[in-house]
């Protein structure tokens, strides 16, 4: 198993929302589509007034941030994550929101009756998951009959390609990033299509143009595959500078998207 999916990396690396925080905001400040990862997210939703909304391994809710308060009447959100820390931070976030709840779910093992909610949500999280069957069954299990899931993730040729290249002929001790992320756009279809007939997938087009090499080396330090090994990144920022184009823009590519899929 590699640390992207294991349980004790992962509870050290998700305890609080300190490097969640700054993968966001490298993506945040540097994305070229302009329109927004969650913006463009959002507009797949089908929200109707009283629907039951479940979304799993929300972080730090930051989804939500500005539309909560937009959501079609009597809508209400359940928002849950495996780590405490996440749960505690959403919890202070959205409290003064009485349709918004929070609480500590295992997606392989989640505690909600069969046929609970409208649309469950599963941004950037999946491809954490040890057993994913059990998973995607559990997901099945609690959507109401025609509900969707939504799925979000990434494909197999973007910043995790590049960054293995690059890192790796900066110095050849380091061989991160190049193993397939359990879920990704490339396989999750056939991952879905173990309970979900019904699959759609979207692509979001983007990519990032770095002006200032320290955003992307905390990027890479924030990582879970870094653990243990930070010090083989000594000069890595010098690295990337000789990286930058004519114009002082280091250029990488994404390969994000969408799966929705329909009970
Ligand atoms: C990459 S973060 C994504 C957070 C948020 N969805 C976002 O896109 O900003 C992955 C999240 O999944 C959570 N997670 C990991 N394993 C989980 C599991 N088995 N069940 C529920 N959440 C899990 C982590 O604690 C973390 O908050």
């Amino acid at each position: 198993m590699s640390n992207i999916n294991n349980t004790s990396v992962l509870v050290e690396q998700y305890k609080d929302d300190k490097n969640l925080s700054i993968r966001l905001a490298l993506h945040q400040k540097y994305s070229t589509n302009k329109y927004g990862y969650i913006n463009w997210i959002f507009d797949f939703f089908d929200f109707f007034d009283g629907t039951d909304v479940l979304e799993l391994g929300c972080g730090n809710g930051n989804m939500w941030n500005d539309r909560v308060q937009k959501l079609p009447k009597e809508c209400t959100v359940t928002l849950t994550d495996i780590s405490k820390g996440m749960v505690d931070i959403i919890n202070e976030k959205f409290r003064e929101y009485p349709n918004v709840k929070t609480e500590v779910v295992d997606i392989q093992n989640i505690h909600y009756p069969d046929n609970t909610f409208d649309v469950i949500i599963a941004n950037s999280m999946l491809y954490h998951i040890p057993n994913l069957e059990i998973a995607i069954s559990e997901v099945h299990r609690v959507l109401k009959p025609n509900g969707k899931f939504y799925a979000t993730t990434v494909g197999m040729n973007g910043m995790n390609q590049y960054l293995h290249e690059k890192l790796k002929e900066f110095n050849p001790k380091i061989n991160v990033f190049n193993t397939p992320f359990p879920f990704n756009l490339q396989n999750g279809k056939e991952i879905l299509n173990t309970r979900f007939e019904n699959i759609e997938m979207y692509h979001y087009e983007d990519s990032l143009e770095i002006t200032e090499t320290v955003d992307l080396v905390n990027w890479i330090k924030s990582t879970s595959s870094m653990s243990g090994i930070e010090e083989d990144l000594n000069g890595v920022d010098l690295y990337f500078e000789k990286c930058k184009d004519s114009n002082g823009i280091i250029r990488i590519p994404k390969e994000a998207g969408i799966f929705v899929s329909t009970k």
